[in-house]
């Protein structure tokens, strides 16, 4: 039972680690997996890197014209790219996929224009222009001609189809490129580092509109009644953020920002679900300028909606693209939780336009710089904004969420060597993500959030419109303390080692004194051991003799920050200024720490910032639980984890772990009940047909105190996090408690839904419909397939969707399961269907069959990064025979751009299987020992 399981699909972070389909499937209706670029990319031999261009030709402008043609699915283009030669050559190497290149001519100073052959090298996604004469060092023109197709795969330059307020089938045409996919619009010095600017015209049927990266400089018409819309020159940027869309656009009305116009685009008829992006992404502009100290590197921004699209968003710089879910919202039905993700996401894609794209990685082996980046500020412009959210705290969830993966022996260091396009789709993974997010929280609160900031300010300010390193952020962040904390060195095992150390307290004695020893933390008990280790640093919270819960109230509400010093003596020991908290740097294998004023235990990760797990001994960890209340929020969340991680692997009793579950009757935080209260589905799994009925009861009895508490409406003036909350408990109810009151509830409500939607609070939507699905039977389902037809907001959509997850008939799951490959749900859509039916314990075994069985056709019919959500969602098995099974199909099944997904989750699987095998009595007979309330005491 990995931590990864129990992360539901109502969990924000995963949901933004996830909500791509071009992300893999992790937790429920989510996608994030490690991929082992990591080991076996690593060792993979040079030549593979034969793919990359070399470096002696370089674009510095391209100006280049679409022409789509609606009829054929086909566009015509050209390309006239100004290049830099460096060392002579005959012979011009740039990418090309699926396009055919029908001219290509060089214009040179001495002979005039020089024609070239074309060879295109479909494997490595390249095209050759070779010339007569040789090229001298100098610049020169290119000319190219070229067709292509406007495919349905989501990448490049692709169709999305859409029913307009007619009835009738409508198309546009629009842009993905990352990671690597310009090279199918257009000939390209495909890669991060070839930077140039970009005059793009697209002639067009005058009915549509255009729009791209720069503001529309020009438009005229053609002899033909074609439109002709020209564009700015871009700044100067990577060939990955190139975007173009053309179709029948609605666009919100504008606002400005810090003097840059803002304007959300939508289909016909969506313009009214625009207002929360629009009036959020006001919020965002100017608080990233502020922060970074540098204007926002376009002239407009917009923000396009797209019927079908492959990620979650893509940060094209001045045109970022959204699914149509993540950016819409109706006023009147939308959930908070939506308005949670549209900031989450716009404040991510928002943070690139500096992070990624003002500055860029050198390589895809840097992908970290981009995202994990993007991730924390978002983190961090979110909480600015909406600090009734707790984004700050919920990073907890976030470094928790990342440890899932990297406890794997499958996993990855975040760096990894990248060779080819299907390594780089592989690099955008929990491991990019969340952990290289969890480890800019851990050096943030290590040199003080305003020298972070400042660093960060000298680091874009140094490479703008330029590539960086990794080693390039640290050595501004080193510069930024004064050279006192060696960044570098810290930073090094972070980015370079795979997984994380876990840190075994074997002594806290009353003379302050703590023995720890590190070593890598592995969930799998058979795992080998490994002599990595890490600079780790500690900040310990010494518990009081008496409880102070006051004090705890008020950590929970910020995540202090430790202004850390160097001071002279020991040299690894740095104190703040402001809080008088001493961080240690920890670097052996074993050693002892002074842990300051030790009355009592000391909590050995303060505010839970560093990415690390402790294992107490048993006594402190009960002194610990007992001190619980006088934990930080954020403390508690990764105690939590902690617990969770090390009952899984073995190393403590399961029954630390389960309870902790008791811990709902007196905790308030609710950022920390939703944490407890996700894991009481841990243990169903373990449960026997003579134990399920205690098993019911036993939810029933801790869940129900807190359901009479929230109820299902929300009240006024209560913190926002119950909506969350409210929702999970719901949920548990409603679904595996199987509480009978809340399952009438929900059906009595849902019944009244279905005919008035605005009479069930938009928050405990989902958990309503959950449980009636999860309960329901024919009627229900017809009812929720009739009602996702007519859906209006995409929120809706997706909710009726998802809902038809939850039925358990096996008649019912059948007509699901036929429904995906239908061809009636949209293919950014049907492969996290499929991967929620192989997530959910009742139903997990009929969609394997079925997936087993339609495997080369669904590899044909989904999108082609997707099938990673397939091998992903995998990982919820855990019975010994389902791990052989998975096994032996995936030997003779290659999974396209997921082999390190599929190995996360086989390892998964193993894991599961171990700690069932070890603990699965234990966790039944806990629970028949607390299924009432009088034998819990
Ligand atoms: N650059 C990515 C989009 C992307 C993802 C491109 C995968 C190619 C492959 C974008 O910035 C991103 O990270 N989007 C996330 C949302 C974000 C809030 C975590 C996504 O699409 O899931
Ligand atoms: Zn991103």
């Amino acid at each position: 039972m990995n931590f990864r399981k129990i992360c539901s699909s109502l969990c924000l972070f995963s949901m933004l680690a996830s909500i791509t389909s071009s992300r893999p499937s992790s937790a429920k209706g989510s996608d994030t997996v490690a991929a082992a670029v990591s080991a076996s990319a690593n060792s993979k031999p040079v030549e593979q890197d034969s793919a990359r261009l070399p470096l002696s030709v370089r674009p510095t402008n391209y100006a280049l014209t679409f022409e789509p043609d609606a009829k054929s699915f086909t566009f015509k283009g050209t390309a006239n790219i100004n290049i830099t030669i460096s060392a002579q050559t005959s012979v011009i190497v740039l990418n090309a996929a699926d396009l055919t290149i029908s001219e290509a001519s060089i214009r040179t100073p001495k002979d005039g224009l020089q024609n070239a052959t074309v060879q295109l090298e479909a494997a490595k996604e390249q095209a050759r222009l070779s010339f007569k004469s040789q090229l001298a060092p100098g610049q020169y023109v290119l000319n190219l001609r070229f067709k292509g197709s406007l495919n349905d795969q989501l990448r490049g330059f692709y169709r999305s189809a859409y029913v307009d307020e007619k009835g009738s089938t409508k198309y546009m045409f629009v842009t993905q490129m990352e990671p690597t996919d310009a090279r199918r619009m257009f000939p390209s010095f495909d890669e991060p580092a070839f930077k140039s600017t970009f005059q793009i015209t697209a002639i067009v049927d005058p009915q549509y509109t255009v729009i791209s990266n720069a503001p529309v400089a020009k438009i005229e018409r053609q002899g033909n009644g074609k439109k002709v819309v020209a564009f700015d020159k871009t700044p100067v940027m990577s060939s990955y953020l190139v975007a173009l869309i053309v179709g029948d656009l609605k666009a919100s009305q504008s606002k400005t920002a810090n003097g840059i116009p803002i304007t959300v685009w939508t289909t016909p008829g969506k313009e009214s679900l625009a207002e929360c992006a629009l009036n959020t992404a006001v919020e965002i502009l100017p608080v990233q300028e502020k922060y970074f100290g540098i204007p926002y590197p376009g002239k407009k921004l917009d923000l396009i909606a797209l019927p079908d699209f492959g990620a979650g968003a893509m940060e094209n710089l001045g045109a970022i693209t959204f699914r149509e879910s993540r950016l819409l919202l109706d006023s009147k039905t939308g959930t908070n939780f939506l308005k949670r993700v549209i900031a989450g996401i716009e404040a991510h894609e928002m943070a690139h336009q500096w992070f990624g794209d003002l500055v860029t990685m050198q390589w895809w082996d840097d992908l970290w710089l981009n995202e994990a980046f993007a991730t924390w500020m978002a983190t961090k412009t979110v909480n600015t904004i909406r600090p009734e959210w707790r984004a700050l705290a919920r990073s907890v969830e976030t470094r928790n969420f990342a440890m899932g993966d990297d406890q794997l022996q499958s996993t990855r260091p975040i760096h990894a060597h990248v060779a080819n396009p299907s390594d780089a789709i592989e690099m955008f993974d929990g491991i990019t993500y969340e952990k290289g997010a969890s480890i800019l929280r851990m050096l943030e609160v290590f040199v003080g959030e305003e020298t972070f900031q400042k660093g960060i300010h000298d680091y874009l300010s140094s490479h703008a419109f330029g590539n960086a390193k990794t080693e390039e952020l640290w050595d501004a962040i080193a510069t930024a303390t004064g050279s006192s904390v060696p960044v570098l060195e810290l930073m090094k095992p972070w980015v370079y080692q795979p997984g994380f150390p876990l840190l075994a307290i074997t002594q806290q004695s009353p003379d302050r004194e703590i023995k720890l020893e590190q070593k890598r933390f592995f969930a799998a008990s058979d795992a080998p051991s490994s002599k990595a280790l890490w600079q780790i640093p500690i900040t310990f919270h010494p518990l009081q003799s008496q409880l102070q819960p006051s004090q705890s109230q008020s950590q929970s509400q910020s995540q202090s920050q430790s202004q850390s010093q160097s001071v002279s003596t020991p040299a690894s020991t740095f104190t703040s200024a402001e809080q008088k908290v001493q961080t240690k740097l920890f670097t052996e294998a074993q050693g002892s720490l002074e842990a300051g004023d030790l009355k009592d235990a000391a909590f050995a990760n303060k505010d839970g910032s560093g990415f690390y797990r402790v294992m107490y001994a048993q006594q402190d960890f009960q002194t610990i639980c007992a001190k619980f209340a006088q934990l930080s929020a954020e403390e508690r969340l990764s105690f939590i984890s902690d617990t969770h991680a090390l009952a899984v692997s073995g190393k403590i009793p399961v029954e630390n772990l389960l309870n902790l579950l008791l811990k709902v009757k007196d905790e308030n935080d609710p950022l920390v009940l939703l944490n407890l209260v996700r894991l009481f589905y841990l243990p169903y799994p373990s449960m026997d047909a003579g134990s399920v009925p205690a098993y019911q009861r036993f939810v029933q009895v801790h869940l129900s105190p807190l359901k009479d508490r929230l109820g299902w409406d929300a009240k006024d003036g209560e913190p926002e996090l119950n909506k969350d909350l409210r929702s999970e408990v719901l949920t548990q109810l409603g679904t595996y408690g199987q509480d009978k009151k809340t399952i009438d509830e929900a059906f009595e409500k849902y019944h009244r839904y279905m005919q008035d939607s605005k009479s069930v609070s938009p928050d405990v939507v989902t958990a309503m419909l959950t449980a009636v699905a999860f309960n329901g039977s024919d009627a229900e389902y017809d009812e929720m397939i009739a009602a996702w037809k007519l859906a209006k907001a995409p929120e809706d959509e997706k909710r009726f969707l998802q809902s038809l997850t939850h039925f358990r008939k096996p008649e019912i799951v059948s007509k699901v399961l036929a429904l995906i490959v239908s061809g009636q749900i949209r293919g950014q859509d049907a492969p996290s269907i499929l991967g929620s039916l192989l997530e959910h314990f009742d139903t997990q075994h009929q969609a394997w069959e079925f997936t087993k069985t339609n495997w080369t056709k669904l590899v044909k019919q989904f999108p082609p990064t997707s099938m990673r959500h397939v091998a992903g969602a995998c990982m919820y098995f855990h019975r010994k025979s389902d791990e052989q099974e998975l096994k032996s199909f995936f030997a003779t099944h290659k999974v396209p751009f997921g082999e390190s997904t599929l190995a996360r989750a086989l390892e998964d699987v193993h894991i599961s299987v171990l700690y069932e095998e070890r603990y699965a009595n234990r966790v039944r007979q806990w629970v028949v020992n607390h299924d009432t309330f009088d034998l819990k005491q």
